[in-house]
């Protein structure tokens, strides 16, 4: 068995999360939510961490434990990600990750750009800010969280400011991504696209 990478990038609630682990359980393809690691870090700093010891240190355990989906541990994540060294020190984790035997699905905002321009293929799922804070409220709401819909937009233009602002990998599409806008798609739909596209890269019948 080789490895094949697949690579899918985007902003916050595009749908790549969904999309990722479909294709990855399509495929039989190992997948990492590279946005926990970040999430994870931001946790720490909550707790009083220093960033930079806090990425250095991260096992994988550390993704495993519940509370990391918080509106709170969001917004610290998207800050702690802008700081060059916290990325630095999760380089190579996620690219050990995404050579393994047997073909890796990583989800992201730099994973075509920067943790793995080799990829064999790169998707870029986005969505309308509005059709994405919509969803996001839902999910905020299913879990329990007390939100209002102005706050969850609020929060996501906040983080999308800040992961296409800031100077080290910020959020922007490869330009040998292929774009898949699931703001008027079912989840289905993109699922299916996806499919398709790495079926195609693979030479699937
Ligand atoms: O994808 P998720 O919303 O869980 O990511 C949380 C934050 O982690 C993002 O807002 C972004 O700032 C950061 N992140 C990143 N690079 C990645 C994945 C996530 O900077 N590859």
């Amino acid at each position: 068995m080789t490895a094949f990478t697949v690579a899918i990038d985007g902003p916050a609630a595009a749908g790549k999360g969904t999309v990722s682990k479909a294709v990855a359980a399509h495929f039989g393809f190992a997948h990492l939510d590279t946005g926990l690691l970040y999430r994870a870090v931001g946790r720490k700093v909550l707790d009083g961490a220093d960033p930079l010891a806090a990425a250095g240190a991260l096992v994988p355990a550390d993704l495993a434990g519940g509370g990391l989906r918080t509106p709170e541990v969001a917004q610290k994540a998207s800050e702690v990600a802008a700081d060059a060294g916290v990325r630095r020190a999760l380089v190579a984790f996620q690219r050990g990750f995404a050579r393994r035997c047997g073909g890796a699905v990583l989800d992201g905002r730099d994973i075509g750009t920067v943790i793995c321009p080799d990829a064999e293929v790169k998707l870029f799922v986005t969505a309308s800010p509005e059709v994405r804070a919509a969803r996001r409220y839902r999910e905020l709401l299913e879990g329990g969280h007390a939100v209002t819909p102005e706050e969850v937009l609020a929060d996501q233009l906040a983080r999308d400011a800040r992961d296409r602002g800031r100077a080290d990998a910020p959020l922007v599409q490869a330009p040998d991504a292929v774009r898949i806008d699931t703001s008027d798609m079912s989840i289905d739909a993109a699922v299916a696209r996806a499919v398709a596209e790495i079926a195609s890269r693979r030479g699937d019948g």
